[in-house]
């Protein structure tokens, strides 16, 4: 496990806790705080030395290594404004932090709060940081010369408990950043199936899967339209956490977790074709969500749904042209196999809505190539049916750093997707609005009056930011720190 398992707290003079190098931070007007002053001193002046030969800025996501007496290191990460302090400062110096003790081989770190006590939601994620900046993939690495991991990492000040969530929310993260990041060969629907299983264990959720010959049976014409191109065993996951009171209506996450997206017979071009191993990041969202689920175990039901398989040509593959049946009696034409997403979340969400009686629900889904045009690597596009639940999605992302940004799903959308010959059609108008038709057509599938909202994290699952606390060009785990604030855990 490539990444810190757990963040400790002390709430102890930092000179007592034990630790390989203390981490501190500095405003950028570069005044010496009383902190500072005190670490300045137990370095020797090394602190006022870096400062006189200018090399500390204090600007955000900075991270500056000082060496004092007797070897002591300290990292000086930068705050930034003083006064303008926040979360996500604190969460890139929390990343900036633990990157800097694995470039260094440091096995473990005091990060020393600069704020005292009160700031829960700044303690909680300076703990996500240095979890999320100690992540690393290096499970198909055998001959790495030089491997490091971090061994350890206090939180000194803040508040204790709000440490430890924000570690467990980022074991979420870390988890689904994991399973993301496995080639297809690899992360298959099995082993999705597996990994929902395990975290059910941990958690005391019920895990049912449902295979090829059942969920056709049951009438999942989508999923099994689909995967009928593929020898891989496709699977129908569902977790059930129920931690609320049994009448307490539940909160549904369905996620897309289509292992490899080739296309199908609508066959993708050559390029960048092994990034849809990623086309399964929607259920890496679900998972992740899950595992901090049953870590913190809330006290409410939770339940996540997971359509799992991937998108192959062949003889026995679903064609252009083809007419499926959906598990809640729609039908849908299928004009282009690469927009595949869409049909197994219409058996998953015609699934929710029949089952549950959700309080709400949400889908995750790299669905769409143009919501990368619209948005590029910066926002989660966004679009539902309620306007509350809209709102508290757009607060959670306030609250978490994790940016979306709202399409409409005005009827004359709706109307694109309508076929000429089946309930609906699985694109919408040619070279127009095509994340939207993409909410357009999954509205279809969820009960009238169970609020829903689809997050399409196509540009934003894996990674292209410089973000201290991600790794560029991989797996990033968006969107799980947001649900777990929405969801009020
Ligand atoms: N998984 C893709 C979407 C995607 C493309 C995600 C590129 C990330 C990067 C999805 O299944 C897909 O192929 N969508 C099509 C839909 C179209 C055929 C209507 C697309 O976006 O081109
Ligand atoms: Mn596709
Ligand atoms: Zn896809």
């Amino acid at each position: 496990m490539a990444h810190l398992s757990t963040v400790k707290h002390s709430s102890a003079d930092w000179r007592k806790v034990k630790s390989d190098a203390i981490a501190v931070g500095i405003y950028d007007d570069l005044k010496l705080s009383r902190q500072l002053q005190g670490v300045n001193r137990e370095l020797g002046r090394g602190l006022s030395n870096a400062l006189a030969a200018k090399l500390i800025n204090g600007k955000v996501g900075e991270v500056k290594t000082v060496v004092g007496k007797k070897g002591a290191i300290a990292f000086v990460f930068g705050l930034g404004k003083r006064g303008e302090l926040n979360a996500e400062t604190l969460r890139r110096a929390g990343g900036g932090v633990s990157k800097a003790c694995i470039a260094n081989k440091v096995d473990s770190v005091a990060f020393i709060m600069p704020v005292d006590g009160k700031e829960n939601y700044f303690s909680q994620a300076a703990a996500e940081g240095l979890v999320l900046g100690s992540y690393q993939f290096n499970e198909f690495k055998t001959t790495d010369e030089d491997p490091f991991e971090m061994k350890g990492a206090t939180v000194v000040g803040g508040h204790k408990t709000s440490v430890s969530k924000g570690a467990h929310i980022a074991h979420g993260v870390c988890l689904a950043r994991n399973v993301e990041n496995r080639p297809g060969n690899v992360a298959t629907p099995t082993h999705i199936a597996d990994n929902a299983k395990e975290i059910g264990k941990a958690g005391g959720m019920k895990v049912t899967v449902f295979d090829r010959e059942k969920f056709t049976k049951m009438g999942m014409g989508a999923l099994a339209g689909v995967a009928s191109g593929t020898e891989v065993p496709p699977k129908f996951i569902i977790m059930e956490y129920m931690g609320g009171p049994k009448k307490q209506k539940p909160k549904v996450l369905v996620g897309k977790g289509l292992t490899f997206d080739s296309g199908g017979i609508s066959i993708k071009p050559a390029a960048k074709m092994d990034e849809m191993k990623y086309d399964m990041c929607g259920s890496g969202v679900v998972l992740g969500v899950m595992k901090a689920v049953a870590e913190l175990k809330p006290k409410m039901n939770i339940i996540g749904i997971i359509p799992s398989t991937e998108n192959m040509s062949g003889d026995k593959a679903y064609r252009p042209g083809d007419v499926l049946t959906a598990y809640n009696g729609k039908t849908i034409e299928v004009l282009n196999t690469d927009a595949e997403g869409r049909l197994i979340l219409a058996d998953a969400l015609s699934y929710a809505t029949k089952h549950y009686d959700p309080e709400y629900i949400l889908d995750f889904a790299t669905l769409t190539g143009a919501v990368v045009v619209a948005l590029g690597h910066v926002a989660t596009g966004i679009m539902g049916t309620d306007e509350a639940l809209v709102k508290a999605i757009k607060t959670s992302s306030k609250t978490t750093g994790e940016k979306v940004w709202e399409f409409p799903l005005w009827d004359e959308y709706i109307d694109q997707v309508k076929s000429r010959i089946a309930d609906v059609k699985n694109v919408g108008a040619p070279m127009q609005a095509g994340t939207i038709a993409g909410g357009a057509f999954l509205k279809s599938f969820v009960g009238e009056d169970i609020p829903w909202c689809h997050f399409d994290i196509a540009g934003t699952a894996w990674g292209d930011k410089d973000l201290p606390y991600q790794n560029k060009g991989t797996a990033t785990g968006e969107v799980i720190r947001l649900v777990v604030d929405l969801l009020g855990i």
